[in-house]
């Protein structure tokens, strides 16, 4: 979980506003800071919108097949990680980060939130959030947005919550900087590293033989992500302006133990949930 200390917003926001520059959060980097992410060099800011496209292209595709797939997985993971919120639901704006079909989202609306915007890369997940809603269910306000580059107010929220969308960012820290900016605290979740189950090299070797090959955006992102390391976790959101940050990790029960299942869910790899 990481959580800065700044004091809750006291009017609402304007989230259709358009969006500032990051002074605020610029203000609070290091000199240090800003060389580091001043290192980035346009080729490697070109492999970046690329890992971005390929993610967006792999999610619209997934979309459809995510509620019947992947999602029921992900859903305890959500629930859990609005739980473990470093301020209270109760009243609050959320945002939640990389929504996927909003199930963060509608925790904090379970939760008692006021307001929750749904953001993703990926409009057809979000749409495929609107489809899966019960009737009368109050659902988040979408916005198709990258979480690098967020189209909102500084401190248009009181909690942002990012389950499972940290790990997709190529520039990490460009990320933590923008949830800072626009979220008075933040709770993400990710894999942890190291998870194994004695199913996933079976159903690995299984997939590879019937020519599945993870593609660039996973490869490059997904088994060596820096956000899956703690120490690297903590390091970028530092350098991001964060100043409190905690990371544990939590064993939460998915539900997913046969090796249909885990087939089923052949997107991100390592499923330990570290709340970080
Ligand atoms: C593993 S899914 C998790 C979805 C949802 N949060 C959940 O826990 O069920 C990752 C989501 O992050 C989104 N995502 C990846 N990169 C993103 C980015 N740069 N900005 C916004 N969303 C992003 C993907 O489109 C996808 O919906």
């Amino acid at each position: 979980m990481v959580a800065d200390e700044r004091p809750p917003r006291s009017r609402p926001p304007d989230l259709t506003a358009p969006r500032r520059p990051n002074r605020d959060a610029g203000a609070e980097l290091t000199a240090a800071d800003r060389d580091a992410s001043a290192e980035l060099t346009a080729a490697d800011r070109d492999a970046c919108a690329e890992l971005t496209a390929g993610l967006r292209a792999a999610y619209d595709a997934a979309a459809d097949g995510w509620a019947d797939g992947p999602g029921p997985m992900y859903t305890p993971l959500a629930q859990e990680l609005a739980a473990a919120a470093p301020a209270p639901l109760a009243g609050a704006t959320v945002l939640d980060l990389g929504a996927g079909l909003g199930d963060a989202g509608r925790a904090a609306l379970a939760a008692g939130a006021r307001q929750v915007v749904a953001a993703d890369l990926s409009a057809t997940m979000l749409r495929g959030g609107a489809t899966a809603a019960r009737p009368g269910q109050p659902m988040p306000h979408p916005v198709a947005a990258d979480a690098t580059a967020l189209p909102f107010r500084d401190r248009s929220f009181d909690v942002v919550l990012a389950a499972f969308c940290l790990n997709h960012l190529a520039d990490l820290t460009a990320g933590l900087a923008e949830a800072r900016r626009v979220g008075a605290a933040l709770a993400a979740s990710m894999f942890a590293p190291g998870w194994t189950h004695p199913a996933k090299d079976a159903v690995d070797q299984v997939l590879r033989a019937f020519g599945y090959r993870p593609p660039a955006w996973h490869a490059a992102l997904n088994p060596g992500s820096r956000a899956s390391d703690p120490a690297q976790l903590t390091a970028a959101a530092a350098a991001a302006g964060f100043a409190r940050v905690q990371v544990h990790t939590a064993d939460v029960p998915t539900g997913l133990s046969t090796p249909a299942e885990l087939a089923s869910w052949h997107g991100p790899r390592r499923p330990v949930h570290g709340i970080t």
